[in-house]
């Protein structure tokens, strides 16, 4: 089923109007399928079947408990990149043992946490790292098992905040330093190489860059296994991009096709660590309409939710649509390619209340006339959204709200401003 639809010109997620959701719960609120996210992770499950997939959800993405527990019980394992990430997914009854602990700047603490949790492996980052890890895993008396993350320096053709697997990037090692490294691994009884790893950058449209990555990869593997490495895993990150205008990504089963083949050659079970093509379609951010006001020539549209809900316009000057809950008389709903033009819109600046002019959600953005009250619905908001939030101009974190068929339920009450003073009272 379609996530979101408009039946009688009226958004629905799933079976549940949105309209009705943001009555009880209130807006800004953030609205999640449960079905797009578990459709999403089969398809994943399912095209890389072959080789005996593990499907490591990357936290980050949207780390709600709600939707880790959902991903669980449809058998995902988990991408953590902090002692945060790690605690949310045990608190989840998520399985350490499915789970890979990456980032570059993991503490000490947060390693032996690691350790001491069972994880799958450490995605490992630079040799500085690597020594941190061999010292504590032998203070606790365990070997680690580790995957060394690859810069294959690819260009995955994205965003440049959003694209870390080029040799200037702070992520991984090179190839070449890579070999080095895996040398010094032999001398350290604390470490087992079970895997190698790459992530090349985040939403990433099209497979090439995969493929060439991949070409890399299984060459390398080849080499660190001739070395007396036991790498049993390739774990090829996340970054498969997804539709935030219209069918802009190649469909995951064209990833695949990419990927698959290497691995098969390299005779390696698969991770992937994919975050915002599981949750990123699957939830919308509603807002409403507060004031409409005009400056010169510029019309803009003042609604509830802003800058610190939903950062991504503010940061990477990223585009998502948006379209009233309530389509008025006349309009339709929004077409599944948005670049067509929808005669009787007009152009307006979404914006929040958040003193900063980069706080919008869309600029000059065709949309019906809309008015004090009206529902405003941002697509694409589920992966990177809530996960970034802020309390900047002391404004509670929105409520999140999970959709099972025509089923809804909390997953995350709106903050109240006592949750925003309780850390810095009573000291
Ligand atoms: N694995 C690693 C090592 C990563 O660094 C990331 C994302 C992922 C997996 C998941 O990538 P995905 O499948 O979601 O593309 N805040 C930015 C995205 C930052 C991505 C960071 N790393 C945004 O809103 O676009």
């Amino acid at each position: 089923m379609e996530a979101f639809q408009y039946r009688d010109n009226q958004l629905y997620c799933e079976d549940v109007p949105v309209a009705r959701l943001a009555e009880e719960y209130g807006t800004p609120l953030y609205v999640y399928s449960g079905s797009a996210i578990v459709d999403t992770l089969k398809t994943l499950q399912e095209v890389y079947a072959e080789v005996d997939p593990l499907v490591c959800y990357s936290v980050k993405a949207n780390s709600n408990l709600s939707i880790l527990r959902l991903l669980k019980a449809h058998g995902s394992g988990f991408d953590v990149v902090s002692g945060g990430e790690l605690f949310r997914v045990l608190r989840a009854g998520g399985d350490p043992a499915r789970t890979v602990f990456a980032g570059v700047g993991k503490s000490d603490p947060e390693i032996a946490q690691a350790i001491e949790a069972g994880v799958l492996m450490f995605n490992v980052e630079s040799e500085a790292e690597l020594e941190a890890i061999a010292r504590v895993a032998s203070s606790m008396g365990r070997v680690a098992p580790i995957a060394l993350r690859v810069n294959p320096d690819v260009d995955p053709k994205t965003h440049r905040y959003t694209s870390t697997g080029q040799k200037q990037s702070k992520f991984g090692v090179d190839i070449e330093r890579a070999l080095r490294i895996a040398e010094g691994v032999k001398g350290m009884p604390s470490l087992t190489m079970i895997g190698m790893h790459m992530h090349i950058g985040s939403q990433i449209t099209t497979v090439e860059p995969y493929a060439k990555a991949v070409e890399k990869g299984v060459e390398l593997i080849g080499k660190l296994r001739a070395m007396g490495h036991p790498v049993a895993w390739y774990n090829m990150g996340g970054g498969y991009g997804i539709g935030y205008r219209g069918p802009e990504a190649r469909p995951i089963k064209e990833f695949a096709d990419a990927i698959l083949p290497g691995i098969k050659a390299a005779g390696c079970r698969l991770a992937i660590e994919p975050g915002r093509v599981i949750a990123g379609n699957a939830g919308v951010l509603v807002s409403r309409v507060l004031y409409t006001k005009q400056s010169g020539d510029k019309r803009f549209l003042i609604q509830d939710a802003a800058m610190n809900d939903l950062i991504r316009p503010a940061l990477y000057e990223s585009f998502h649509r948006i379209w009233p809950v309530a389509v008025p008389e006349g309009f339709p709903a929004p077409p599944a390619d948005y670049e067509a033009e929808i005669p009787g819109t007009e152009p307006r600046d979404v914006v929040g209340p958040i003193c900063e002019s980069g706080d919008f959600l869309a600029k000059d953005r065709a949309l019906p006339p809309l008015d004090r009250g009206d529902l405003l619905a941002t697509f694409s908001a589920g992966a990177y959204g809530m996960v970034m939030a802020s309390n900047y101009n002391t404004r509670p974190r929105a409520a999140e709200v999970l959709v099972e068929g025509g089923t809804a339920r909390l997953a995350r009450r709106r903050e109240t401003l006592d949750d925003l003073v309780a850390a810095e009272e009573g000291l």
